[in-house]
């Protein structure tokens, strides 16, 4: 009897074993590809720009400043530094504004591969651009400032960071979104009234009732969160104010720490018509702007600013409908426009 019982307490101690290991073979199954492969979802799993860069003694001096210039912008490049010879973007954004996380996040224009790149054909220019005129483009419209020069040693250093990047940022994984996946396009025009109800209930918090953001409570450090029109912003001459490329941005990226290109909260609908609303606000204005696309059938259908190779009034290609116009550029063209 003793015997038996014993040995049925083995049997059992066996099954539970068995069942454990079993579990844990299947687990490992399912959850192989998080476990073993190197693809994540996200570059970065966790972006703390502190132990990442400026407190890792890994990271090359010119690398760490020339974070600070993309993430500090206002401080480091633009209207907050002491020195007027050193300002160069005329507005407090920063460049991480829009290039989220330290230009890390998948869907938010990462900076990810940027070195390999570039050089490569600007439509806007009508030639084949580098990295440095790349920048330059942001910084005469996205901040609203004047280009650097060439050597510039400010240059040099957001360069740095992209490189470092590429070869010393620590990848948990590759998968790389780039630039802001688009939106699909809806077959009518942007209703301002439906943006502006979208507007008061996911961004008004944050961006204010006249989109004039909020700035830390110690104002020298500049935005918390940046504004969206009016005189401290983008200007009228950036990829921003264009309708279909601010919606991108919006999907993927916002609300802020609530949506990512994977787990985006509003529909391609409500990130259309809340874009049309912020960019029907005024904001600075851009010189020489007709001289953009010197080849003006390569111009986005949604740049509010002609001239263009069309007849479509400047009202439609601000706020769509956008079908009418990718239909006509397809035909008469061979072009196939998505922004
Ligand atoms: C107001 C938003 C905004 C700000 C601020 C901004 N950018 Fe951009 N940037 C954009 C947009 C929009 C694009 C085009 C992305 C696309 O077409 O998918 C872009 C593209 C780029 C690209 C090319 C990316 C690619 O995938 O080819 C680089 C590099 C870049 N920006 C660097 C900068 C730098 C450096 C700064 C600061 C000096 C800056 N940007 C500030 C909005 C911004
Ligand atoms: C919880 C606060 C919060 C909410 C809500 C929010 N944003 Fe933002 N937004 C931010 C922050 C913070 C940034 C800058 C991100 C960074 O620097 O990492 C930003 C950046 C932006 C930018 C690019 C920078 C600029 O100033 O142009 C746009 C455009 C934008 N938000 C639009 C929206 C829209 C539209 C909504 C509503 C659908 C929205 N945001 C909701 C916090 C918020």
């Amino acid at each position: 009897m003793e015997l038996y019982k014993e040995l049925v307490n083995k049997l059992m101690y066996l099954i539970a074993l068995l069942t454990i290991l079993i579990i844990v073979v299947l687990f490992g199954v399912i959850n192989h590809d998080k476990i073993w492969s190197t693809q994540l979802e996200d570059p970065i799993l966790e972006w703390n720009p502190y132990d990442i860069v400026l407190n890792n003694s890994d990271v090359p001096e010119d690398v760490k400043e020339g974070f600070l210039l993309l993430d500090s912008s206002a401080i480091y490049m633009g209207p907050l530094n002491k020195d007027p010879k050193l300002r160069f973007s005329g507005n407090k954004l920063s460049c991480t504004n829009c290039h989220l996380n330290g230009g890390t996040k998948s869907g938010a224009a990462p900076w990810f591969g940027m070195i390999d790149k570039f050089p490569q054909f600007s439509g806007r220019s009508n030639k084949v651009g580098t990295l440095v005129e790349r920048i330059n483009g942001c910084m005469e419209r996205s901040m609203n400032g004047i280009a650097f020069p060439e050597n510039a040693s400010q240059m040099k250093k957001m360069i740095a960071y992209m490189e470092w990047l590429d070869y010393g940022a620590p990848k948990l994984n590759s998968k790389k979104v780039n630039g802001y996946p688009g939106i699909v396009i809806p077959f009518k025009a942007v209703d301002k009234k439906r943006g502006e109800e979208i507007y008061v209930r996911e961004c008004v918090v944050c961006h204010g009732t006249k989109g004039e953001g909020i700035l830390y409570q110690e104002s020298k450090r500049g935005y918390q969160y940046p504004p969206l029109w009016g005189n401290d912003t983008y200007n009228d001459g950036a990829g921003m104010n264009r309708v279909l490329t601010a919606a991108a941005f919006i999907k993927n990226n916002m609300p802020y720490l609530q949506a990512s290109w994977e787990n985006p909260k509003l529909s391609d609908e409500e990130a259309f018509h809340v874009a049309g609303y912020i960019n029907s606000f005024p904001r600075p204005s851009k010189r020489n702007k007709e001289m953009d696309y010197p080849d003006k059938k390569l111009k986005p259908i949604s740049t509010p600013y002609g001239p263009w190779a069309d007849n479509f009034s400047s009202e439609q290609h601000k706020y769509g409908p956008y079908p009418p116009l990718i239909k006509y550029y397809k035909k008469t063209f061979g072009i196939k426009k998505s922004k």
